[in-house]
């Protein structure tokens, strides 16, 4: 039911006024099949699609987009599908993380230069989520997200596998000669089944859940298989609901509250997902003007038990978690550590979203009174080595590397690590600790997934499966090991990871929270006055912008002209 006079429509400026600029706006329009009857008066909803043939996650995503249009034709509604570039975790180099900013800013310009009302955006592997919810949030309209959906289960011969997890599994197991070519090529063809986003509770699971408890989605949308039909259901429902939301003048910033970031942070320690989610909501609080903080993951990750029974962490995959019920079933029995009164898109709160969820398999969405873990499933860290904190997600880690002091062996850049790892001269035992520095936002750049550093083959082979290992760059929310990682401020830009040398003591403690190198205050101060910055590889170009403005890991990775709500005025037309 209209609440909004249609001539207050933001689209109204484009296409309702009797002048010249207008006559050009309707009379394209007609060009494409559309009449007055298509769009007069009413909302005009950008579809963002981030579909291509190069991103397999979303390879559904154009079938997808014409069920939101036709539930926003149903809706009384007028939908427009504007591409924008797509973020695919498999090929794009050197990493997505370099251009999540870029995409959020394309998604709030696109919202902005165009006549949109409302928009859905569609998306769902790693970085296309933060990234489109960055720039609606920043933009301000009436927004509802679409997650693509995990694919199915992955299999080999009769074994379950799963995305990320098992790739890193079997190959360690190729690497130790347990595994021929043949084995390995089956792999290879059964582990991406289906269409969707990986399976595990990697970073693509845990942003579309983490949006879905921010109150972006519609209840239950992020755990539905890509291709189940449940799945083109819901993005049919959501085309339908963004035209009622347009009418409601519902936004962004006012559905985000500090309360929606700490139910998020809370659902991340229950689900068991993925520490890239500490950079995206540190980010996305920004562009709400929420502030928030690397020490309140601390703080519910020490009070937040762990719930869902799902790899890297767990035992299942986002197929059984969907049939157990799926995200609104884990949230209901999270409720006590949740603000069940946080608005969503849906119009009502979150708690009278998840009212009528059910747990179907006890063993995968855990109780309270039986939690895959009690609380700790990721830690922040601070101290000589890390003066603006690390992230250590200790619920993938073996617990007996958890406290553990070793001598560093130091890599200043991948292609070094990779050339000296597997070395039988290497001079590595399992007590040693990998470091790798020049991986963060700005010095590799990009701050990619190389923070799950391979174990040496040596040491592999004489069934070694898990080392400390310490880097400033992020790591795949499907890998697992005691891995040190987002340490801040980076090494290239002079953080103490810069220092370190080889032999030096490193002690992790992570039930004290701390990470420090036993070389003495006067030593690191001697190294620190010989240390000399490198010179970035960029000499022009986006990169040299990325330079430029990326923030470091414990505030965000934002660029600095992003953030913040400071209101920007609405294009002219003229
Ligand atoms: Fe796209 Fe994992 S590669 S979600």
């Amino acid at each position: 039911m209209p609440q909004k006079d249609p001539k207050s429509l933001r689209s109204y400026r484009w296409y309702g006024p009797d002048d010249l600029r207008s006559f050009g706006h309707r009379s394209r329009a007609a060009s494409m099949g559309c009449t007055q009857a298509d769009y007069a008066g009413k909302p005009v909803i950008a579809i963002v699609n981030t579909w291509a043939d190069v991103n397999p996650c979303h390879s559904h995503l154009r079938e997808r987009a014409e069920d939101v249009k036709k539930g926003v034709w149903q809706a009384g509604g007028f939908p427009v599908e504007i591409p924008a570039f797509t973020l695919g975790e498999t090929f794009q180099k050197p990493t997505t993380m370099m251009y999540r900013n870029l995409l959020a800013m394309e998604t709030e310009e696109l919202l902005r230069s165009y006549p949109a009302d409302g928009c859905v955006l569609l998306g769902g592997c790693d970085k296309t989520t933060p990234a489109l919810l960055m720039g609606a949030i920043s933009m301000n309209l009436p927004a509802i997200y679409v997650p693509a959906g995990p694919m199915l289960r992955g299999n080999w011969r009769g074994e379950i596998l799963g995305s990320g997890s098992d790739v890193t599994k079997y190959w360690n197991e190729r690497r130790a000669g347990n595994i021929d070519l043949q084995a390995w090529t089956e792999i290879e063809n059964g582990i991406a089944r289906s269409a969707g986003t990986c399976m595990t509770m990697g970073t693509a699971s845990t942003m579309t859940s983490l949006t879905e408890v921010l109150g972006f989605t519609l209840p239950g949308a992020t755990s539905i298989p890509a291709v189940d039909s449940d799945h083109r259901k819901m993005a049919n429902r959501s085309g339908r609901r963004i035209v009622e939301m347009v009418w409601e003048d519902l936004k962004p910033r006012d559905i985000l509250r500090d309360a929606s970031f700490n139910n998020a942070i809370a659902a991340l320690f229950a689900l068991g997902g993925s520490t890239n989610a500490v950079i995206h909501l540190l980010a996305m609080a920004g562009r709400a003007g929420i502030k928030i903080t690397l020490e309140r993951f601390d703080e519910f990750s020490r009070n937040t038990p762990m719930l869902a029974n799902i790899r890297p962490s767990g035992k299942y995959l986002m197929e059984d978690f969907y049939y157990a019920g799926g995200l609104p079933a884990l949230l209901q029995t999270l409720a006590p550590h949740l603000d069940l009164s946080c608005l969503t898109v849906t119009g009502k709160t979150l708690g009278e979203n998840i009212s009528r969820a059910k747990i179907y398999n006890p063993d995968v969405i855990r109780s309270l009174d039986q939690p895959i873990l009690t609380s700790g499933g990721l830690a922040i860290l601070y101290g000589n080595l890390a003066p603006s904190g690390a992230v250590i997600k200790a619920s993938a880690a073996e617990p007996r590397l958890l406290k553990h002091t070793g001598r560093a062996i130091v890599f200043n850049s991948f292609d070094e690590m990779n050339a000296r790892m597997d070395d039988p001269a290497l001079a590595v035992t399992p007590d040693s600790v990998l470091v790798l520095r020049n991986a963060g936002p700005k010095g590799a750049p990009g701050m990619p997934e190389w923070g799950n550093l391979p174990i040496p083959q040596k040491l592999l082979k004489a069934g070694v499966r898990d080392m400390v290992r310490i880097s400033d760059a992020r790591m795949s929310g499907t890998s697992y090991g005691a891995c040190v990682l987002h340490v801040s401020p980076e090494s290239f830009v002079g953080g103490p990871l810069a220092l370190l040398q080889e032999g030096d003591l490193v002690e992790l403690d992570v039930p004290a929270r701390k990470l420090n190198t036993l070389v003495s205050a006067d030593e690191l101060a001697r190294r620190r006055s010989a240390w000399r910055p490198k010179e970035g590889i960029y000499p022009r170009g986006y990169g040299k912008l990325f330079i430029q403005h990326i923030k470091q890991a414990h505030e965000g990775c934002d660029f600095d002209f992003l953030e913040g709500t400071a209101p920007i005025p609405e294009p002219e037309i003229h």
